[in-house]
């Protein structure tokens, strides 16, 4: 496969290069792509030497596929070119997710839906992803009539910069500035821009893209979305309440065995999910697992996972796995 990574050197471009390399994804040839800031700097992979190209040198040289992460202008503009010369593009970027002829792809939940036909396949949102793998077989087995949500949300996932103001904060220098306040030692209750109803794009994202990667567009979803100075992962309280009863340790057996996910729920042993476990990790963690006690057939869970690995990377990754193995690319 000849790959073209593109945003390769962003802060998820550099991740898909390591998940790439240690899935052992059969690339035959690497194509690094960037802006023309970049053109020609020397990025490494599996020991190689890759010169980073722009987007428009990229689709002359015909990868087969083009695992996009460099914001959602660079997709809008660009998907749809290497698309129409007969790349398959993932694009890890909001710009076509809730594209109704596009589809939103976590392998684990949906799959299936994937056909020859796609050749713009969104990526979703890193927060939204890693609590529909854990939704998942919940809905199927007691139907979710709706989910609270709040989300304790990495520096990471804003991008270098991000990773620099916090860095330059704690060491007491002055630097460039991602967020509106300092984040070190604070909480930021406001991630991507406000909506005229109130909420931040981050919360209509994981309102939205739950009901389309899951299907099913009863789900009510209510987010609060906020960003903390933590590195390692994005962490989620889930409230869920169910149409049907559940019992606690079946809960815990289908966590258990959902492809993607491991239960670390010892609370006797001080065992449950922090970011700076889930860093570096595909899995999404759960643990926390517990009966809401104000409410019947309601149920607490703590969500912790890498952003950039399955909130991202990762999931971008496994997407042009299951394409290769169905013969779609
Ligand atoms: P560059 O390094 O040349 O600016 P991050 O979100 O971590 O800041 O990374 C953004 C990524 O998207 C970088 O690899 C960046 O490349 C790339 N990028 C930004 N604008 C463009 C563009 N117009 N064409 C191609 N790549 C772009």
């Amino acid at each position: 496969m000849k790959v073209a990574v593109v945003g390769a050197t962003g802060l998820v471009g550099s991740e898909i290069l390591t998940v790439l390399a240690e899935r052992n994804f059969p690339v035959t040839e690497l194509i690094p792509v960037a802006s023309e800031r970049s053109k020609g700097k020397e990025i490494d992979f599996k020991g190689k030497k890759y010169k980073v190209v722009t987007p428009a040198e990229a689709i002359a040289l015909r990868p087969d596929v083009a695992l996009f992460s460099a914001g959602g202008g660079t997709s809008t503009e660009y998907a749809p070119q290497f698309a129409e010369a007969g790349i398959t593009v993932v694009d890890n970027s909001s710009a076509w997710r809730m594209d109704p002829t596009k589809k939103l792809v976590v392998p684990e939940v949906n799959g299936t839906v994937l056909s020859a036909a796609d050749k713009i396949i969104a990526n979703p949102n890193c927060s939204t992803i890693q609590m529909v793998v854990v939704l998942q077989p919940l809905h199927a087995k007691y139907k979710i009539k709706r989910v609270v949500v709040s989300t304790y949300q990495s520096v990471t996932g804003t991008g270098v910069k991000a990773v620099n103001q916090l860095m330059d904060e704690r060491a007491g220098k002055e630097g460039e500035k991602a967020y509106p306040y300092q984040i070190d030692l604070n909480v930021i209750p406001h991630i991507d821009v406000f909506q005229d109803n109130g909420y931040t794009k981050e919360e209509m994202k994981m309102i939205q893209e739950t009901n389309k990667i899951m299907g099913d567009d009863s789900i009510r979803v209510t987010a609060t979305t906020v960003r903390i100075p933590v590195m390692g992962g994005h962490s989620e309280a889930v409230n869920i309440e169910f149409e049907n009863d559940f019992d606690l340790a079946e809960v815990r057996q289908l966590l258990a065995e959902q492809e993607g996910v491991i239960v670390v729920d010892d609370p006797a042993n001080l065992q449950y999910p922090m970011p700076k476990d889930a860093h570096g990790k595909d899995e999404v963690l759960v643990g926390r697992i517990r009966r809401d006690e104000s409410q019947d057939k309601t149920l607490n869970l703590w969500v912790v996972a890498d952003n950039l690995r399955k909130g991202a990377a990762t999931n971008a990754v496994q997407i042009a796995e299951l394409l290769l193995k169905r013969g779609l690319i």
